[in-house]
């Protein structure tokens, strides 16, 4: 497949992802807390074959070896996450100056190795002490999420320019306060709107504290979009199709571009916000630029007595699946490139996530092989290469993820990395699409060159 690496700025970041938990491993050393996701993992029948992160990757122990894993794939970018809970173990302070010492190790030696750290400051572990204060549904927590990124923001922000506040705050909103199935494993819509509030401010708040520690911060934030389509053209299901829209895209984008919280969807939760005077300004705070995690779209029907926002999901049949039964489809990452650029006039876009899951095999030689996930790759690259050429203002690209790893509620079974896990063991092998990714990036970095 042709990916048109000519429509890729000269100084793209090729990059991989991964978070705190599904990764480090080292739950209860130096003086880590437990999160949300260690009560979460720990409750029985929440996780498939009852996998916990405890030890997930040992990253926390073999980070050296993995940032060697990263410079065999050629990457010139990491995004990680910062685990909350090591740095701030009671929540709201004291300093874990080990929890710290951690991260400004790791960041040093990604630079020495040439490669620049994009640090995520939550990606959904909240300090289990936070969550029975109130959690989420409670305002101060926004207040600790804000001094939380001010303490790693003062350290590492000598080195650290790319910052994150939010990973997919959908995902801690809705499906850990209304569908259940993360961290805190609510069912409660009250609470979930009420949280997705919290988020936006705590985003806000975060902002302006990396801001004022951070001269030269780019601070953007992080959605899992969703491409939509109605499965008729039924009046109903198109109103459907909206509805997730809202519920999805535009709950999260409006009100960080100044467009306050989607009318319409407010009266589809009919819950009222904890708007207080000021709110809506700290959540617009500027951006530099807007992340897109992207992996599969949607095709939906109306469902009148589902709960909000009443929508089902069709399948299309004919359509490649991976194993986590998402479609394989990048047309939703591409249209959905262009609308950042076009309906919310975004001046500078990264991919921060995209992948697939499938289950590999490692072959008698120990190598794998996995062409399903390159397709994906290189399906999905060519697509935003073809939205660059479009005028997307496309700056980078993370390939999620580095590692196999802890994948939430499904456990250690589906796969995403660019590099196997033997979790027994704990090797790592470059998978077929971890070369194929490295054979991208050297072919991107000829273009240049010979453009030179
Ligand atoms: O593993 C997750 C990640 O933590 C957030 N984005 C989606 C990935 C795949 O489900």
């Amino acid at each position: 497949m042709t990916i048109d690496l000519a429509a890729l700025p000269e100084d793209f970041l090729w990059g991989t992802a991964t978070s705190a938990y599904q990764i480090e491993g080292a739950v209860a050393e130096d003086g880590r807390s437990p999160s949300i996701w260690d009560t979460f993992s720990h409750t029985p029948g929440k996780i498939d074959n009852g996998d916990d992160g405890d030890l997930a990757c040992d990253h926390y122990h073999r980070w050296r070896e993995d940032i060697g894993v990263m410079r065999q794939l050629g990457t010139n970018a990491y995004r990680l996450s910062i685990a909350w809970p090591r740095v701030m173990p009671g929540g709201d302070g004291p300093v874990n100056a080990k929890g710290l010492d951690f991260y400004d190790g790791l960041i040093d030696a990604l630079l020495e190795a040439g490669i620049t750290p994009s640090v995520t400051l939550y990606h959904w572990d909240l300090p289990q002490v936070l969550q029975d204060r109130g959690g989420w549904p409670v305002r101060d927590t926004a207040h600790h999420f804000a001094s939380y990124a001010a303490v790693v923001a003062d350290r590492l922000g000598d080195r650290v320019k790319h910052w994150t506040t939010l990973n997919e705050p959908l995902c801690s909103a809705w499906i850990g306060h209304l569908e259940g199935l993360m961290a805190p494993g609510w069912t409660d819509l009250t609470a979930a709107v009420r949280t997705s509030y919290h988020l936006l401010l705590g985003h806000g708040l975060a902002t302006q504290a990396i801001r004022a520690a951070v001269p030269g911060a780019q601070v953007g934030i992080v959605n899992n979009l969703s491409y939509i389509e109605a499965a008729t053209d039924r009046p109903e299901d198109v109103a459907a199709a909206r509805r997730l829209d809202g519920h999805t895209n535009r709950w999260w984008l409006d009100p960080v571009h100044g467009r306050g919280f989607p009318a319409d969807m407010q009266e589809v939760y009919g819950v009222e916000l904890p708007e207080q005077p000021g709110d809506l300004e700290t959540i617009a705070a500027p951006l530099d630029w807007l992340g897109l995690n992207y992996y599969f779209p949607s095709t939906v029907a109306d469902d009148p007595t589902g709960q909000a926002p009443r929508v089902r999901t069709v399948r299309r049949l004919g359509v490649p699946r991976t194993a986590m039964d998402w479609e394989v489809d990048a047309a939703g990452i591409e249209n959905l490139l262009l609308r950042l650029t076009n309906d919310y006039g975004a001046r500078k876009i990264y991919v921060t996530e995209n992948g697939s899951a499938y289950p590999d095999i490692v072959r008698p030689d120990g190598t794998v092989d996995d062409p399903e996930r390159t397709g994906y790759l290189e399906q999905h690259l060519a697509a935003c290469a073809s939205a660059a050429r479009q005028g997307v203002p496309l700056a980078g690209y993370f390939a999620w993820s580095l590692l196999d790893n802890f994948e939430w509620a499904y456990g250690y079974d589906k796969r995403f990395g660019l590099v196997h896990v033997d979790y027994k063991t704990q090797r790592r092998t470059v998978k077929g699409s971890g070369h194929r990714y490295a054979d991208i990036i050297r072919a991107h970095g000829r273009k240049r060159r010979n453009a030179a």
